[in-house]
């Protein structure tokens, strides 16, 4: 089929990747053009695994451009992808959707085409895109063909957004206009029933079987997209605000999350404590929710309270150091793990710039390494390039304590007894649970966690 994804972030670059990949004939559209250039030339703009690999396989049906008639010609399917930041007031900023449905309108061409938004946007703008292009299509002198506005939302996570993207759990649809189902049920085929060859280096998961189509209307659709976030992002801050009790009672978190995760009514996913969740989404689509029910002048006290949980998380990292250290003046902090989670180098609402921005206004030094981040970080932070290492070895060398922000698999098997005996004073908060206690107090390590670490856990491993 002839599609058209417009925005090529994480979500419509690797929509439209793996749509090519699976035999579709994709046009990328993006305004701009300089990204526009480093695709053409086969090169990805973001880290994210694999997908340069597929990007080179799928080579042959993909194409980017800037020129929305060349993008919308004979297009069956439009996909809306476009970056939806967060305004003060908590909800999205909707320029760029705005500015797509217009330019859409415009130059809609095919009998018959569905226009899908694959952003994440507030409950109701399904009817309103839809308005968007109605007006500017109209407007068109001797416009003909007919178009239908569905919601797809989007549930890959970047780090794994392939194969969320081609082993999803669901594909969600929401459209009013049967129609526009047939065409997106005939595009995702190969997915629902996973009939296609699975690309070697993103295997399919075993024992996968056929994917559930879950066909709705709009606002149901776009409402999912809000509560799946939104329950993901309390689960997290559940554990973590039962870790602070496990805390004061003597207990370990991460064996309670265990034990309470093996519930298959509860699942052991999204229960890891630590910091907690930053990113893009989970702040952002939480905010959003708490807003459009403030439209209603509805509460949702239960979503407040994950996003405040959350918030706390981060405060304790540099209370448990100023706890610690009794004073952070002059004292240097090591800060391992930079991207908001392993295997991105994303940096939007990363706990790290926050935590790190304490210290600094604490009068702390810091010293401060991510496997793959600090380029972003020279071009995005530039008043943190100064304090990056080129090895984690460095960052942790001289420092008063370590703070294992991000729990990048490389930072698990560093040579930590080694590193202890180069730092002023061997403690390392361990903000994600992820490395060994025992192993650490082995290698001379003071170790410390967000919270709820029984004394008696080295003595008790899961
Ligand atoms: C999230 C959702 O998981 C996706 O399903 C969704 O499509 C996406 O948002 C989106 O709306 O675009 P993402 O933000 O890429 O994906 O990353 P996650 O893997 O969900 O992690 C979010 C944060 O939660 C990270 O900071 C991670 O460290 C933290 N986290 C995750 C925890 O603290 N504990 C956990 O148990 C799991």
């Amino acid at each position: 089929m002839k599609v058209c994804i417009v925005g090529t972030g994480y979500v419509g670059l690797t929509t439209a990747t793996c749509l090519a990949f699976l035999g579709h004939e994709v046009t990328c559209l993006d305004i701009d053009e300089a990204k526009v250039a480093t695709l053409q030339a086969g090169r990805v703009p973001i880290f994210e695994p694999f997908l340069e690999d597929l990007l080179a396989e799928a080579a042959g049906n993909i194409r980017f451009t800037s020129d929305y008639a060349e993008g919308l010609a004979g297009a069956e399917v439009v996909f809306i992808a476009v970056a939806t930041p967060s305004l003060p007031d908590g909800m999205p900023d909707l320029r760029y959707l705005r500015a797509a449905a217009g330019s859409i309108g415009t130059h809609l061409d095919n009998d018959f085409t569905v226009v899908v938004n694959k952003s994440t946007v507030p409950i109701g703008s399904g009817n309103w895109v839809d308005a968007l292009i109605r007006d500017s299509f109209e407007q068109r002198a001797g416009a003909t063909g007919e178009f239908a506005v569905a919601s797809n939302p989007e549930f890959l996570r970047e780090g794994s957004a392939i194969a969320d993207t081609l082993y999803p759990d669901r594909v969600v649809v929401g459209v009013d206009n049967r129609r526009g189902l047939d065409v997106l049920s005939r595009l995702y085929r190969p997915i629902l029933d996973q009939s296609f060859v699975a690309p070697h280096f993103v295997p399919r998961p075993a024992g996968m079987g056929a994917v559930p189509l879950v066909s709705t209307d709009l606002a149901s659709a776009e409402l999912i997209k809000y509560a799946a976030n939104a329950f993901l992002a309390l689960k997290i801050s559940f554990i973590n605000e039962i870790g602070q009790l496990a805390e004061k009672v003597g207990a370990d978190i991460k064996t309670v999350a265990r034990g309470t995760g093996l519930d298959d009514r509860i699942g052991p996913r999204f229960l890891q404590p630590g910091i907690g969740w930053g990113g893009s989404c989970f702040g952002k689509d939480t905010s959003a929710l708490v807003a459009t029910a403030g439209e209603y002048r509805l509460d949702m006290p239960i979503i407040r309270a994950a996003r405040d949980v959350n918030r706390r998380q981060r405060e304790i990292v540099v209370d448990r150091l100023l706890a610690e250290l009794r004073i952070l003046k002059g004292r240097t902090i090591g800060i391992l793990g930079l991207a908001f989670k392993p295997h991105t180098d994303d940096l939007r609402d990363a706990p790290a710039l926050e935590i790190i921005s304490r210290l600094i206004d604490l009068g702390a030094r810091v010293k401060l390494h991510d496997p793959v981040a600090m380029d972003r970080v020279r071009r995005e932070q530039p008043d943190l390039a100064p304090y990056l290492c080129d090895a984690a070895a460095d960052a942790v060398a001289g420092a008063d304590a370590v703070v294992l922000v991000t729990e990048w698999p490389q930072y698990l098997e560093l040579p930590w007894a080694k590193l202890a005996s180069t730092m002023r004073t061997p403690i390392i908060l361990d903000g994600r649970y992820a490395l060994d206690h025992q192993r650490m107090v082995a290698a001379g390590f003071r170790y410390l966690a967000v919270a709820g670490l029984a004394p008696a856990a080295a003595d008790h491993p899961a």
